[in-house]
């Protein structure tokens, strides 16, 4: 082949698909609730989450169609970098050891920064930014909150466990939600860490029934969510 295609490109391109693909179900497949995020970092995701919301209602207004189903953004990062690793299966992560997830990486974007750009893509009555360390932020969504789609970008097993715990937990997740996993196949794809891990526990704590896994990109992975135990009915 004479032409070249950069890697990069094309892999970025699946993750915006896997996420733009990932809005259009939850609103056409009429699932509950709203869309989140944890881990936002340089905002880049969250902009493509919310590009694609805004595609789909314009589109809809453009047919002189209603929105009938209102969903907002949720956005949660500690805005001040990657915790430090605390629990064993985190401290022998290869990207921890090498410091591209040590505690403060992945600083880039300020809690303001992200709800300005974002509101300036999708209207800011449906932006809302939980700012700070999951185990503070967690507590402030609100008891009848659902969401329909989240993206677990937070790279740590436990930073992701503390999530997936809160959400199931709390019957946050909503019938046929879709779970995004961005990191899934870092440190070799191994089953004892990160994302992986975390899904495996709390699969095994809620009686989680996912679809088979759907791959998008070198690293990600996604499951639609067909019950678990304390899904809240609709
Ligand atoms: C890989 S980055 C996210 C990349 C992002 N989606 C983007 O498009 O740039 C991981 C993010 O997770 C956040 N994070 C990890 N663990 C966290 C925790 N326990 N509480 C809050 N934020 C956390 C970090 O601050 C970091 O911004």
């Amino acid at each position: 082949m004479s032409e070249k295609i950069n890697p990069e490109f094309l892999n970025q391109m699946q993750i915006y698909e896997a996420l733009a693909l990932g809005v259009l179900y939850s609103f056409n497949a009429h699932v509950d609730g709203h869309i989140a995020e944890f881990g936002t970092n340089t905002g880049r995701t969250a902009q493509w989450i919310a590009a694609s919301m805004h595609e789909y209602e314009q589109r809809l207004q453009s047919k002189g169609l209603e929105l009938n189903d209102i969903k907002s953004l949720h956005l949660f990062d500690s805005f001040q970098g990657m915790p430090e690793a605390q629990h064993e299966a985190d401290k022998a992560s290869p990207d921890v050891v090498n410091g591209t997830w040590g505690a403060g990486a992945l600083k880039t974007m300020s809690a303001d920064k992200l709800y300005s750009t974002v509101s300036k893509i999708i209207d800011a009555k449906k932006v809302l930014v939980f700012e700070g360390f999951y185990s503070t932020t967690l507590p402030m969504i609100p008891n009848e909150s659902r969401y329909s789609m989240i993206h677990m970008d937070s790279t740590l097993y436990l930073s992701t466990f503390e999530v997936l715990d809160y959400l199931f937990g709390h019957g946050h997740v909503a019938e046929g939600a879709l779970i995004l996993f961005k990191g899934w196949n870092a440190n070799r794809a191994r089953n004892s860490v990160g994302e992986r891990r975390a899904w495996l526990e709390v699969g095994e704590k809620y009686d989680i029934i996912p679809s088979d896994p759907a791959y998008f990109a070198w690293q990600g992975v996604k499951f639609f969510i067909h019950g678990y135990r304390g899904m809240p009915s609709s």
